[in-house]
């Protein structure tokens, strides 16, 4: 790829930066100085420093964010605001978009990442990775309600849903259960409460499996994958 490319994406500022740091004789390809921006370089095997401090290439880029209700799970939006926004300008640079939709009004978990074979494998139905949500209802949830949940429900549009786990954790006028789903249609868990004649007041996705949103992470927040945590991910299929 070209170095100034690889200099943008490895965070050391705009082309145009870039281009100075490079006039000014900063930067090394195999212990030579480089001036061009055009030079092409191979991460893997070339050793890039600036100013004497090597440069660290990485393709992908694997974001946790605790998504606010109001923001938008998309690239890019004429009107609202979007996940992306939320994210410092230094880590859009390797254009990471959102795995899968949150709806604009739910909070939670959202994966933001470039690497689209991990995006393809999490969202692949097949794959029945489980998503957890805490949600809270507009009256009691019942017993029955889980049973029909176990069962897979009937949507507006006829489509049964395959089996979800209802949990009760407080059956009220105002109700809060967390729900377990392993598909991701449009609007699922709002969708699959209204067909027993709920709705859903509040929702907020805490888990993908044991991969859990970091109570740490104030709304709106986010922070950077461990390798762990990728390595973790990478293994849900
Ligand atoms: N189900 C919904 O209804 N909305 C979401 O945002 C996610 C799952």
């Amino acid at each position: 790829m070209r170095l100034d490319k690889l200099l943008s994406h490895s965070g050391y500022g705009s082309r145009k930066e870039v281009k100075q740091l490079l006039k000014s004789g900063q930067v090394t390809v195999n212990d030579q100085i480089i001036h061009s921006g055009k030079a092409y370089v191979d991460p893997e095997k070339d050793l890039i420093m600036m100013n004497g401090e090597q440069v660290v290439y990485e393709e992908f880029v694997y974001y946790l964010l605790h998504k606010p209700a109001g923001v938008v799970s998309a690239t890019e939006d004429l009107k609202d605001k979007t996940v992306l926004d939320l994210l410092d300008p230094r880590d859009q640079v390797k254009s990471p978009f959102p795995v899968g939709r949150l709806d604009k009004d739910t909070e939670g978990l959202l994966l933001i990442t470039n690497d689209g074979k991990l995006a393809h494998q999490l969202l692949s139905p097949k794959n029945n990775i489980g998503k957890t949500y805490f949600a809270k209802i507009d009256q009691k949830v019942t017993e029955e309600d889980k049973i029909a949940f176990k069962h897979g429900v009937v949507l507006d549009d006829g489509y049964q849903t395959k089996p979800a786990d209802l949990v009760i954790l407080k059956s009220d006028d105002i109700s809060e259960v967390e729900v377990t789903i392993t598909e991701g249609k449009f609007h699922q868990v709002k969708r699959m409460f209204e067909a027993l004649g709920k709705h859903v007041v509040y929702l907020k996705r805490i888990a993908m499996e044991q991969w859990k949103l970091d109570e740490a992470l104030e709304q709106g927040e986010y922070r950077r994958l461990s390798e762990a945590e990728i390595t973790y991910l990478k293994q849900l299929k």
